[in-house]
């Protein structure tokens, strides 16, 4: 599965051809200038929860490309009065088949408000399930003991994990949710992007690698094949 990162917890997978934008955060990133939002694609978007640095930029692209957006119940009814209407709403434990793929709503242990002050309902974390391949990504979250069930519902071939620190889990954390969900490859994101969570990048994939793991930072517009 081809992944690319766009900055923040902002990247894209690639699924049976089709692209699944999560947490669409750009126009509001600095560090995040080379990427031009109006030539994102997308087919789906997932938001894992109603925070701006989660969905800034999902009214744009969902209503340029008429990707479908995936999200919680209180996130889906706030973009329809924003006229986002080609929505899917979910919510924690919820499963569904897609066309392209089967997806699970995940316990994220976060906050969820959206910009204007509305309630954004709970965070979550996803898993997604195409043919024999599934990953993982959790959202915003500390590292939370729901994490231990996720091998009884997949076994990953990746994850991506928030290891900033500040609002979400930092490295140690992360290294323990490795563990608990069972999954060596691990992807960064929610580094780097505010003062609250820069983070060492060497010293970081260091720590990740004495515990037999492996993080993967991305350059900002980079992709992997994983
Ligand atoms: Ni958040
Ligand atoms: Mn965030």
């Amino acid at each position: 599965m081809k992944l690319t990162f766009y900055g923040h917890a902002c990247f894209s997978v690639q699924v049976n051809g089709k692209n699944l934008l999560f947490d669409p955060f750009i126009s509001g990133n600095e560090l995040a200038h080379s990427i031009h939002v109006d030539q994102i694609q997308a087919d789906y978007i997932l938001l894992s929860h109603g925070h701006a640095d989660h969905i800034l930029d999902c009214e744009a692209i969902a209503l340029r490309t008429g990707a479908k957006v995936i999200c919680n119940w209180e996130v889906h009814e706030w973009l329809h009065g924003k006229g986002v209407t080609h929505t899917h709403p979910m919510n924690t434990g919820g499963q569904w088949d897609f066309e392209d793929f089967r997806l699970k709503c995940v316990v994220a242990q976060h906050s969820s408000s959206l910009p204007d002050g509305n309630y954004g309902g709970n965070p979550m974390g996803f898993i997604i399930y195409a043919g024999e391949e599934s990953f993982y990504y959790s959202g915003d979250t500390a590292l939370t003991m729901d994490m231990q069930l996720l091998p009884l519902w997949a076994k990953l071939k990746f994850a991506v994990l928030p290891i900033g620190d500040n609002f979400t889990m930092g490295i140690d954390d992360a290294i323990k949710a490795s563990g608990m969900i069972q999954c060596k490859k691990i992807v960064g994101v929610h580094y780097d992007t505010f003062g609250y969570i820069k983070i060492d990048h060497e010293q970081a994939k260091a720590r990740f690698q004495q515990d037999g793991a492996e993080l993967i930072l991305l350059d900002i517009g980079e992709s992997t094949t994983l």
